[in-house]
């Protein structure tokens, strides 16, 4: 029926559940489809049906997921066999008719998931389909068209059914981005630091963040460039800033290293183990060469993300970002003017005056006004959140009358402790009275007093080590 959205089936990869659908969610917006709030997703499972409204959007989904394996055309499904044949019984000959003619060849493939099937059950599988109308012939190595026959065995791999609990007949249409894993592994990248984002979370941060080409990404504490590559990796054009220059040294352009600068000789520290000094290609521009990006690198500059170096009218289509916990890295400011003027005063005008103390909540206070201020409308920020968990409700969550929070998808890091991909979206322009518009109270509790998140975190792994040495003293 013409306007009648077919339904799709995606193949999902089993990790990073918690930041699937927001991923997906994301992909199909961007890629001009609505989502549906009927979509009918089972998190924790593998298979998902969707309603899309074209194929089109299909494939673009699978050209940037990377929590989705496959998509396929879904033409059937059921709870046991004769539920599946009955409905690609019912499934309109239209549909299938383009895809069955005789000048097509084609193939079926079985796969189990949590069962492995012997090849006698599979081509049994592959039989008992012999009522599908195909006229091609049939070609193993190279088909025009490919068919899947998939079987759900469950999740629990302890107790795996007999019978499979679904099934699922479609054509495959595409395979998603998981190979990017690999090939843009930190173990193979030239340049990293100890905080350097995993590759999979940051291809997962740019989809969240709906970056897109010709888009201008700005990530505040670009640390070793990790964000970046994944924005430029999707065609947009990116840039950062790190308060610390070694991190940041290196750079060809030294145009914007401000009165940060202490040695200008410095040598940058290696980001490896058993290396001493970092050599000439170990920086973010390099990084990006090494993944043929480079034509994407704007610049990253020295400087302190509590104070705004961009004009007023600078936009950014995303910020995306991993700011500092205080747990593997130190959260620092530069110091007042007044603190400057002392240092200059003692001769010590080289150096940066950096006091210790950039709090969490200020840290969230001036992210999320940097980014209603100087996103564009419907640009997305993408951030993690360190939490306590026994504090956590979305409550927490800071928010701003310029943004909307559009995810929160957790990972967890210890008992204790967890982090969330917070994905907030500009939905107003930027006005006089929010530049100092108020938080509730309660909503930066957890985040007000003297680093506090850093001071549960460092207690519960001080009472954790104590256990564990009183354990074993048993
Ligand atoms: C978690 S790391 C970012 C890691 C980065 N995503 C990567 O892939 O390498 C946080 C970074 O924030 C930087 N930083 C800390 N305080 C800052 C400040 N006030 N302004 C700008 N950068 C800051 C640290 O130097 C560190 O490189």
């Amino acid at each position: 029926m013409a306007g009648l959205k077919r339904r799709y089936l995606l193949l999902l990869a089993q990790e990073n559940l918690a930041f699937r659908a927001a991923e997906i969610k994301s992909l199909v917006s961007l890629c001009g489809g609505r989502w549906s709030s009927q979509q009918e997703l089972r998190l924790n499972s593998p298979f998902w049906i969707l309603s899309l409204p074209s194929e089109g959007v299909a494939r673009g989904l699978m050209k940037r997921t990377v929590c989705a394996k496959s998509v396929f055309e879904l033409w059937g499904h059921g709870k046991s066999a004769e539920e599946l044949h009955s409905s690609l019984r019912n499934y309109p000959v239209d549909n299938m008719a383009p895809y069955l003619q005789s000048n097509f060849t084609y193939k079926i493939k079985v796969h189990a998931f949590n069962k492995t099937l012997t090849q006698e059950e599979k081509i049994q599988r592959i039989d008992s389909l012999e009522f599908l109308p195909f006229e091609g012939k049939v070609n193993l190595k190279k088909p025009d068209n490919t068919f899947w026959l998939l079987e759900d065995y469950g999740m629990d791999p302890n107790n795996i059914p007999k019978q499979p609990l679904n099934l699922y007949f479609g054509r495959w249409i595409a395979n998603g981005q998981r190979d990017l894993i690999e090939s843009y592994s930190v173990k193979k990248r030239h340049f990293i630091g100890n905080t350097s984002m995993d590759a999979c979370l940051a291809f997962i941060m740019a989809n969240h963040g709906r970056v897109k080409p010709n888009d201008v990404v700005f990530d505040p504490f670009v640390g070793t460039g990790g964000l970046l590559i994944a924005s430029a990796h999707f065609g947009a054009y990116v840039c950062g800033t790190d308060i610390d220059y070694s991190t940041v040294h290196g750079l060809a352009c030294h145009a914007f290293e401000f009165y940060f600068l202490h040695n200008s000789l410095h040598q940058g520290k290696a980001s490896r183990k058993n290396q001493k000094w970092r050599g000439p290609d170990e920086n973010i521009r390099a990084n990006l060469r090494q993944y043929g990006l480079e034509k994407y690198y704007l610049d990253v500059l020295v400087s302190d993300a509590s104070r705004t170096i961009w004009k007023k009218g600078v936009q950014f289509d995303a910020i995306i970002t991993d700011p500092p916990y205080g747990i593997r890295e130190a959260t620092r400011r530069t110091g007042s003017q007044k603190e400057m003027a002392k240092m200059a005063e003692r001769g010590t005008e080289n150096h940066i005056s950096i006091s210790s103390n950039y709090h969490l909540s200020d840290i969230l206070f001036d992210l999320l006004k940097f980014a209603a201020e100087y996103l564009v409308i419907g640009g997305r920020l993408v951030y993690w959140l360190p939490v306590y968990k026994p504090e956590y409700t979305e409550e927490i969550i800071p928010r701003h009358p310029c943004l909307k929070l559009i995810s929160n998808c957790e990972q967890t890091l210890s008992s204790h402790t967890s982090r969330y991909l917070i994905t907030m979206e500009k939905v107003k322009e930027f006005e006089d009275e929010d530049h100092d518009f108020h938080i509730l109270e309660s909503q930066y509790l957890p985040y007000k007093s003297h680093n506090s998140f850093r001071d549960k975190y460092f207690s519960g792994v001080t009472k954790r080590i104590a256990k564990e040495e009183k354990d074993s003293q048993k």
